[in-house]
């Protein structure tokens, strides 16, 4: 596909002499289309070149030439406004989308290097609630689309399975363990002894104590401690893995924090040797005052170890493991100072440079409901799985009402619902709170899964309608001159480079929202163009574009883990 802000870099370069990546960089997209396609800012330009951005431009002007790709350039306020030629851009799209087809859009620039992309990461014997939604969603997407820009990608699940909580829960379970039926619910259930045992601790200074010694017989492998911590283990990762089918969703690692449980003391020599771990009332610490970042907590006054540790004993084994490029943890913002922490004390490790400047923090915003409809008892926690099924149950009640003859409904009702709650983790910018409201997040005309779906869904019909799929050679590209065809193409074209802005940003709402903009487009095309036609070469046309745009939907949503129904 033709990079037509390279080649307006280009033509500057060659007149100013500078670099054409710099110039590339300045190169904006104008707000509205009147203002044509690129632009360039001349005021970067003013201290180097020591003119005014507008003699700058009047200057560039001049010895900048319209060509077979740039059409028209104007001056305005300063920039220079560049007027793609429409033709040369839709064959540049097509030509490349003939090409490529399923991949379009994707691209070979992380070959060589390896992505970790931690996320998820629930607690064992701990509700998975929507907080872990949220992470879990954005960290596929973000797995995802790595992966189709050509990173190598791991997908890590950090389990929260190791603390004292594991030495009362063993003794909650020695105590009542046979009035509970762990095999149903067993989540709310060991949550429940949980509750029951920490009361107990609180009356009994000596029930304390035989948590404390279950905590150190398990982390000494106490062969009932710790069949008993697997026990929990297995359990609370048979009801993850219902939210992980029902999203679609697989790791590749399970590694969680207990795993590290051997790893730390290194980590701890290490520190010491570096002389950066100091004594404080009988814990070690690494002071981080000076980088205005409090301490962080390494070993206990008691002697254990801390969530800090174990997250710098696993860079240290991730390192060692995978030599990655970036780790990205997906966890929500509550824990900015944590990861902040941890990564400044990692510096003292001993792994290579390109792996410390990789870790990232990718926070991400709270979820709220609208309604406390779903709120268990304490009224905050939201079972993630019955959020979900009520999700596919709304839309199944709204199928057999609409579509009663519709195929596969319980099939179609679970895409629809399962993709309008992910899109809803992803609708706006990740860093900022988000509230989750059932007529929003299902609502068929808003900026909405459903929405992506459906007009996916008419895409499709579009097609059977047809009968047919044109061959690339019998597409006439002067029939997709006019501005609905165009803001369509357009969006086509930015495909790829809307991607490569979610790697760099770690963000992928850019995708989320590029697919409203690509859909709305359509659907404006698509009231605006008869398709099917009696001018062959028109119906060829647009056909085809209705064919290129069904597939980018496609390939879009399910790199954010959202499935297409057939029929809506
Ligand atoms: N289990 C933690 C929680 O639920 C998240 C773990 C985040 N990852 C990490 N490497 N510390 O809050």
């Amino acid at each position: 596909m033709l990079d037509f802000k390279e080649i307006i870099a280009e033509k500057i370069s060659k007149i100013t002499q500078l670099d054409i990546n710099e110039l590339k960089n300045y190169i904006e997209i104008p707000p509205n289309k009147d203002m044509g396609d690129y632009s360039f800012p001349c005021f970067k330009l003013a201290k180097t070149l020591r003119k005014a951005p507008q003699i700058i431009a009047e200057e560039l002007k001049s010895q900048l030439s319209v060509d077979e790709n740039i059409e028209k350039i104007e001056i305005v306020n300063g920039y220079l406004n560049f007027y793609i030629n429409r033709i040369s851009m839709t064959r540049s799209v097509l030509e490349e989308f003939e090409k490529k087809q399923e991949l379009f859009g994707s691209n070979d620039s992380g070959d060589g290097k390896t992505v970790l992309v931690e996320f998820s990461s629930p607690n064992i014997a701990k509700p998975f609630h929507i907080g872990h939604l949220r992470t879990t969603v954005i960290g596929a997407a973000l797995n995802n689309i790595y992966k189709y820009l050509g990173y190598n990608t791991v997908r890590l699940n950090h389990l929260g399975d190791y603390g004292t909580q594991f030495g009362k829960m063993i003794e909650g379970y020695k105590k009542w363990g046979n009035e509970y039926n762990l095999d149903e619910n067993p989540i709310e259930q060991l949550m429940d002894i949980y509750v029951r045992i920490n009361e107990l601790c609180k009356e009994d200074e000596n029930v304390l104590d035989a948590c404390r010694n279950n905590f150190k017989m398990l982390e000494e492998g106490d062969s009932y401690c710790v069949e008993l911590w697997n026990k929990f283990k297995d359990l609370s990762l048979k009801e993850f893995c219902k939210t992980y089918d029902l999203l679609g969703i697989e790791f590749d690692s399970l590694n969680g924090e207990a795993f590290y449980s051997d790893k730390m003391q290194e980590v701890i020599d290490i520190l010491n040797t570096h002389g950066v771990l100091v004594e404080s009332e009988g814990a070690k610490i690494v002071d981080l005052e000076d980088k205005k970042l409090g301490v962080c907590m390494i070993e206990k006054s008691n002697g254990s170890t801390t969530y800090a540790t174990r997250d710098l004993a696993a860079i240290l084994y991730r390192a060692r493991t995978y030599n990655f490029d970036k780790c990205l943890y997906v966890v929500a913002y509550e824990q900015n100072l944590h990861f902040k922490q941890v990564f400044e004390v990692a510096k003292n490790l001993p792994i290579p440079e390109k792996c410390k400047n990789g870790l990232e923090h990718v926070s991400y915003g709270m979820i709220r409901l609208s309604t406390g409809k779903m709120s268990t008892r304490e009224g905050t926690v939201v079972k993630v799985n019955e959020l979900l099924q009520e999700a596919i149950d709304r839309v199944l009640k709204v199928i057999k009402e609409k579509d009663p003859n519709m195929e596969n409904k319980e099939e179609e009702a679970k895409k629809i619902g399962i993709g309008a709650v992910i899109y809803n983790n992803l609708c706006s910018t990740i860093i900022k709170d988000q509230v989750f409201d059932w007529d929003t997040a299902l609502n068929f005309n808003g900026e909405t899964g459903p929405y992506i779906q459906y007009v996916y869904v008419r895409t499709k019909s579009v097609l059977e309608k047809a009968g047919y799929l044109p061959k690339f050679e019998e597409v006439n590209i002067n029939i997709l001159q006019d501005d609905a065809s165009q803001s369509v193409i357009n969006s086509l074209y930015n495909f790829e480079s809307v991607l490569m802005n979610v790697v760099q940003k770690n963000d992928p709402s850019f995708l989320s929202r590029y697919l409203i903009e690509l859909a709305q487009n359509y659907s404006n095309f698509y009231n605006e163009n008869k398709i099917i036609d009696d001018n062959k070469d028109i119906q060829n046309a647009r056909v085809y574009l209705t064919y290129a745009t069904g597939k980018v939907l496609k390939i879009g949503a399910g790199l954010l883990g959202i499935e297409m129904p057939n029929r809506m």
